[in-house]
């Protein structure tokens, strides 16, 4: 399973990409507005730290014509190469959408899945990726694992090439549920991400071996 950053704040993406192994960035509405940044002056600087891995940049039009424009708009004004991926929301023009995507060689995200039978519609229009939102899910005491466990299954009992990058994440518990039921990839927030990096047992574990090796490692590190 691939990690994305679900954020398009610079200080995170800045501090995700120097040190973890992060995939690419996705984005909506909603994290463009809390960067504080409009898409024309966010996107570029998004570009400018993850060079060409993954951007998922979503459409806000409501018709499937709207939206390809939109998404071509963004695509040439940004200078976006392959690895853009449109993010189209499962609406009924969202899924004309996505054949319309994939008519005009576009990469596509299909977002706001929270069925399996969204996925599938989605894969079958030719998505190529599907995101279904685990915690939105979970809120609503339904069960985000078990749809995206299910989603991954039915891909891979129809042999279907489209991958399911799971988002909606609040929690590592769900990031680790997630990542044992087989779907390719993933994409949480900075706090998310950091907590699997942040482990009280690993620091203490470092702060022991750093006391018990003085004395006796006594190779000079300072020599060329
Ligand atoms: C990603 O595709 C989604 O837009 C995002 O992960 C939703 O996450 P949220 O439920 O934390 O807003």
């Amino acid at each position: 399973m691939i990690y994305l950053a679900d954020t398009a704040n610079i200080e995170e993406l800045k501090e995700l990409f120097n040190y973890l192994p992060i995939e690419g960035v996705t984005t909506n509405p909603t994290i463009v507005k809390n960067s504080g940044k409009t898409l024309s002056k966010i996107i570029p600087e998004i570009q400018q730290y993850i060079g060409d891995k993954m951007l998922h940049v979503q459409v806000i039009s409501q018709t499937a014509e709207e939206m390809i424009k939109e998404a071509k708009i963004y695509r040439d004004y940004f200078d976006m190469k392959s690895n853009y991926f449109v993010k189209i929301p499962v609406t009924k023009e969202g899924f004309k959408a996505i054949k319309m995507a994939k008519d005009a060689d576009m990469k596509v995200t299909a977002t706001a899945i929270f069925t399996q039978q969204q996925a599938m519609f989605a894969a079958n229009a030719g998505a190529d990726y599907v995101a279904p939102y685990v915690n939105r899910l979970d809120n609503i005491v339904s069960h985000g694992i078990d749809v995206v466990s299910d989603i991954v299954k039915t891909f891979q009992i129809n042999n279907s090439k489209c991958q399911v990058l799971a988002a909606s994440f609040k929690n590592l518990d769900q990031v680790y549920r997630v990542s044992m039921v087989g779907c390719q990839a993933m994409t949480a927030s900075h706090e998310v991400l950091m907590s699997i990096v942040n482990h009280p047992m690993t620091d203490k574990s470092v702060l022991d071996f750093e006391s018990d090796s003085e004395g006796v490692y006594d190779i000079n590190l300072t020599q060329q």
